[in-house]
């Protein structure tokens, strides 16, 4: 159980693509505990809607299997489940043709005074077609609102058609454009960190930190997804939507209040502050990977290529960059950025680290200052830890050592950890935007990572080698110790 449960209003929920990866994997499931949790009110319809020809028999038989396979043992029981499937209908409809689409408004009949989510859980190709029927057959009404899934577009320009498509329908107030991160428990704990505490602020500027990390590692490889991978890269998948809005809440400056628009509107003004990377070919700013064979987990595991059955790709599974954010605040302090596929561990963290002292009032044997930081730990483990130095205990000289203040948050409050999509879909329901994306923060992030991927479409260089279950290229180590700094590889 998670800690507090306020019930939502009864809404329908039609998802698009319902028999896909992210349906099975992620929106079942979190719907699953949302009801289980007892925040989905009775009357909540789910509609599953895709091109399959499935009975909603079969339809249902699958999402129990979902549940089954993601979802703990220890959560579910025969009449939890029972209840859940009791929701759930299936449609067969085309996005791109109007098969199936009468059904659907008729299903729709009797809902017409709910909240009615329509949940686009398939390619962006398929947001524009899906959306001019949702229009055509009358169901775009005052209480109808639209999630999409990211990659919105592929560059600025097709962001933009897609972005086009979705809001000759849905005015932006009704336009839900997801970035999982910031469902994560412990993102918002950064908006509570920084906000809730007046311990922080007076120090988060460049007169305080010297630099900040943001790492973003998995260890597992594409998996079964290197068709679509291999048309995105790091730099799409992971650092336009997610570490872009990591970024975002760590630099943007304390919104007036917590409203959706006032926090979008502090995060455009740091995504529009970004330095524009015009050098994205030089290693001293940007480095892009691509994993070889190696170990991971303790096994042999195979290289992109062999995953993708391919001879050649110059896809990146590995980014890091060096980003510089040119205001008042952040002058001078660079945000190191990095992702990829086949690290040394899954962890992501982002770390604040403080410059160091001005003068030690220590001799040489008390040992090494270390500089202060604060680490947020996104996954595994969400937390928050400050190192601090602190005396060696004992009797005998003067020794200094590094412990840190340590907060696990499943310890702090030993309750489950929600996915992020349990907020998000409910959050929708509710009409809160403000763990969503709004059109021009989408398109100020594409508006910055354009260069780079025009950079590498017109040169002749690959990506650089690195070998599974390393922290990626060795360019990226030189990255920042040319700075002077060091990554802070999840030792943190
Ligand atoms: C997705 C990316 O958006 O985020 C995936 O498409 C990536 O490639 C995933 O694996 C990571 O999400 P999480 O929540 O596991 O960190």
């Amino acid at each position: 159980m998670t800690s507090r449960v306020i019930p939502v209003a009864p809404f329908v929920l039609v998802v698009f693509g319902a028999t896909g990866d992210l349906a099975r994997r992620k929106l079942l499931p979190a719907l699953f505990h949302r009801d289980i949790d007892g925040q989905i009110p009775d009357e909540a319809t789910v509609i599953g809607v895709s091109r399959g020809p499935f009975t909603e028999e079969q339809y249902i038989a699958l999402a129990k299997t979902a549940i089954n396979e993601h979802v703990a043992a220890g959560d579910i029981t025969e009449e939890n489940l029972a209840k859940f499937l009791g929701r759930l209908h299936y449609l067969s409809a085309d996005a791109d043709r109007d098969g199936g689409w009468d059904e659907l408004k008729a299903a729709l009949q009797p809902y017409q005074d709910r909240i009615t989510v329509f949940y686009l859980a398939t390619g962006p190709e398929l947001f524009g077609p899906i959306c001019e029927r949702i229009k055509k057959f009358g169901l775009d009404g005052e209480n109808a609102r639209v999630v999409v899934e990211k990659p919105i577009g592929k560059t600025l320009e097709s962001a933009r058609k897609v972005n086009d498509a979705v809001g000759a329908v849905f005015p932006e107030d009704r336009v839900y454009r997801i970035d999982h991160y910031l469902g994560k428990e412990a993102v918002q704990n950064l908006m509570a960190l920084r906000f809730a505490n007046g311990l922080f602020e007076p120090l988060w500027n460049a007169a305080h930190i010297d630099h900040v990390q943001i790492t973003v590692a998995e260890s597992l490889g594409v998996e079964g997804r290197a068709g679509y991978y291999d048309t995105a890269g790091a730099l799409r998948d992971m650092v336009q939507n997610h570490i872009l809005q990591l970024v975002c809440l760590v630099a943007m400056e304390p919104p007036a209040l917590l409203d959706a628009d006032a926090v979008r509107d502090e995060k455009l003004k740091v995504l529009r502050a970004l330095k524009p990377i015009s050098d994205a070919l030089s290693t001293h700013t940007v480095v892009r990977g691509q994993y070889r064979a190696g170990a991971s987990s303790g096994g042999a595991v195979p290289g992109y290529l062999e995953e993708l059955g391919a001879d050649t790709s110059t896809t990146e599974t590995f980014v890091a960059i060096k980003a510089e954010i040119l205001n008042w605040r952040w002058a001078g302090v660079p945000f190191f950025l990095r992702t990829g596929k086949r690290l040394a561990e899954r962890v992501s963290e982002i770390v604040i680290a403080f410059r160091p002292i001005p003068h030690s009032v220590f001799d040489g044997a008390a040992g090494p200052i270390a500089a202060n930081r604060l680490v947020i730990r996104l996954q595994p483990d969400e937390g928050v830890k400050l190192w601090l130095m602190t005396k060696d205990p004992g009797p005998g000289g003067m020794r200094l050592r590094e412990v840190p203040l340590d907060m696990s948050f499943a310890d702090a409050f030993g309750t489950r950890n929600p996915d992020a999509y349990e907020r998000l879909v409910l959050d929708v329901v509710r009409g809160n935007q403000t763990l969503f994306m709004r059109r021009d923060e989408v398109e100020a992030a594409w508006t910055w990572i354009d260069p780079i991927l025009t950079a590498w479409t017109n040169s002749d260089e690959r990506p650089k080698p690195y070998t599974a279950g390393t922290w990626g290229p060795s360019a990226a180590i030189a990255l920042i110790e040319r700075d002077g700094r060091t990554w802070l590889d999840g030792g943190t």
